[in-house]
């Protein structure tokens, strides 16, 4: 059973804000990507989308002298960390499982090796994430600025919570029968 859904989660303006600031169009098309990586890799699609519409949500606008600077960017983004802090709080204050919550944040958090030296060892869950945001870049960042009404946005999320509904339910049955 979901605890939360995408639409329960857009209605707060806490998250509404960040997802606006990092680009509504480019989280909601990652979402969508990641619901079809999860069900071609038999990762939880619930947990999949819900970390892929947030996994920007920790951006912050790099300006210099009223223009975007990346080399500021570059020196002293976070925001993967940031926004694997704010995901689970705001799916804490929904009302999301405690373990899903984590695990959503940790798929957050690993979306990107952007901020440290190394690599990253990702579980199916996080490879799922980073492959759906990696689908959906544009050089130079375009993917960011992208543009989408609030009525497709409420539409597409209320689409893709009833696609999600449907996969678990299927994934239910086929546990039944087995
Ligand atoms: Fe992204």
């Amino acid at each position: 059973m979901r605890h939360v859904t995408l639409t329960d989660i857009y209605q707060l303006p806490f998250a509404r804000k960040y997802l606006k600031r990092a680009g509504l169009a480019h989280a909601i098309t990652v979402a969508r990507n990641a619901y079809y990586f999860a069900n071609e890799n038999s990762v939880n699609p619930d947990l999949a989308t819900k970390a892929a519409l947030l996994h920007d949500i920790g951006h912050y606008t790099w300006y210099r002298n009223g223009k975007w600077d990346y080399n500021l960017y570059k020196q002293n983004d976070i925001h993967a960390i940031k926004g694997a802090e704010r995901a689970h709080k705001m799916l804490i204050r929904l009302g999301e499982d405690p373990v899903s919550a984590k695990e959503i944040a940790v798929a957050i958090l690993f979306h990107t090796d952007s901020y440290f030296l190394g690599t990253v060892n990702r579980n199916a869950l996080q490879e799922v994430v980073a492959m759906a945001d990696e689908a959906d870049e544009e050089p130079g960042g375009n993917h960011h600025y992208k543009v989408i009404s609030e009525q497709e946005a409420v539409s597409a999320l209320s689409d893709l919570d009833q696609l999600v509904e449907h996969s678990l339910s299927a994934q239910e049955e086929w546990q039944k029968s087995v």
